[in-house]
């Protein structure tokens, strides 16, 4: 399916999304400003938002936390379900985040201070020789250099991993490991997903509907009806229309088609890139190498000259797969909204870089 998308070329617009060296703090030799030290030391977060663990729980009124240590996002998915399903099945009010967004210091105050806070999870990828995914190193630093004491805290671990890997899994029980060090509580059972045998889900969906089980039984949290919520609302916007420059047509962000400046221009070309700011990368060429009943292979080459990009081993490069014309103007017409084709809603339908479909590619030498 992958290939057909490729194929598509012009329809299809390529990112690189150059989270994947796995070698600790290395980024392609541009600055990550997300996890630089500065970063760490400041009190609020590059959005401006607090890294305060108890004023966001105060602010926000959420009883439970859901981490996420993730590098290409499986974790990041597995943690937002998870979150969905905390909120829908015990109606205990969920926030999800990426565990570079916090400080770590409250982490056991927060059961103190936060009334009717039952618990939080963490899913954690291993990468590298069982090192942390970039956005846990801090998380990790905490924990082995500064924290002291997390007798009050519940906690429940997926970890994400591989088996034919040396260190399979080596995060998750690395912070079950120094969790108990530290005399906090693991509800259920450390959970164990499996990419090598293909069983993520089926071990997630085990070691869930376990925990849902001790969950109940252990803090007595009752578990309601399920009634269908819509994840998203949607509203008409009609003070926007298609031709201005806010406006996403479809691309990630318009930004990327049209910089205006030459501040912003540099930026679409140097960087610094990360998930949610990837370098688009024209395709300079493709053609088919094989074709057979179970797969096709390409050999595509994406045009890395203008920016100082470098390929890496293990760097991945993600596809933004675009539906034709002809398939949403049947849908419209289905669903009878063909007369809305035009029609501009308001936007929090930011695209999840981490989401696109993710390609793990070797490097061919000539
Ligand atoms: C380059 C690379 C290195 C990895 N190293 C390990 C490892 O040492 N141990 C392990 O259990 N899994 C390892 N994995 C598997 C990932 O942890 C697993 O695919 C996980 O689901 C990725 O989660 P994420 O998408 O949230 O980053 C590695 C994967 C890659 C691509």
């Amino acid at each position: 399916m992958a290939m057909d998308t490729l194929d598509l070329g012009a329809l299809v617009a390529i990112f690189l999304a150059l989270v994947a060296y796995f070698t600790k703090g290395s980024l392609w030799a541009v600055e990550n400003t997300h996890y630089s030290p500065t970063f760490k030391s400041a009190s609020s977060s590059s959005s401006g938002k607090t890294r305060d663990l108890i004023e966001t729980l105060k602010k926000t009124g959420k009883k439970a936390i859901v981490f996420y240590g993730s590098q290409t996002g499986t974790a990041e998915d597995y943690s937002y379900k998870f979150s969905k399903e905390l909120q829908s099945r015990f109606s205990i009010p969920t926030m999800c985040c990426d565990l570079a967004d916090y400080d770590f210091d409250k982490l056991n105050d927060i059961f103190e201070e936060i009334d009717d806070f039952c618990l939080i999870s963490f899913f954690m990828a291993t990468y590298g020789e069982g090192e942390p995914t970039d956005n846990a190193n801090e998380f990790f630093e905490y924990l082995e250099n500064e924290c002291e004491n997390l007798s009050n805290v519940k906690y429940t671990c997926f970890a994400l991993g591989n088996s034919t890997y040396e260190f399979y899994n080596a995060i998750g029980k690395k912070l079950v490991e120094e969790f108990d060090k530290f005399d906090a509580k693991l509800i259920g059972k450390l959970g164990l997903g499996d990419d090598g045998k293909a069983t993520m889900d089926e071990d997630y969906l085990s070691w869930k509907d376990e925990l849902f089980d001790t969950l109940r039984s252990e803090l007595n949290i009752e578990e309601k009806e399920v009634i269908y919520e819509p994840s998203i609302k949607i509203t008409e916007n009609n003070e926007l229309t298609i031709n201005d420059k806010i406006v996403s047509l479809g691309e990630p962000n318009k930004d990327y088609i049209n910089p205006t400046t030459d501040i912003e221009l540099k930026k679409l070309q140097f960087g610094p890139f990360n998930h949610t700011h990837p370098y688009l990368a024209p395709i300079k060429f493709s053609k088919e190498l094989f074709n057979s009943k179970e797969r096709n292979c390409i050999h595509a080459e994406f045009d890395l000259s203008n920016t100082n990009l470098k390929y890496s081993t293990g760097d991945h490069i993600a596809i933004w797969p675009s539906n034709s014309n002809e398939n949403v103007f049947k849908l419209l017409e289905i669903l009878n909204l063909s007369d809305k084709k035009n029609q501009t809603l308001p936007g929090n339908f930011r695209p999840n870089f981490k989401k696109f479909i993710k390609i793990n590619f070797t490097l061919f030498t000539k």
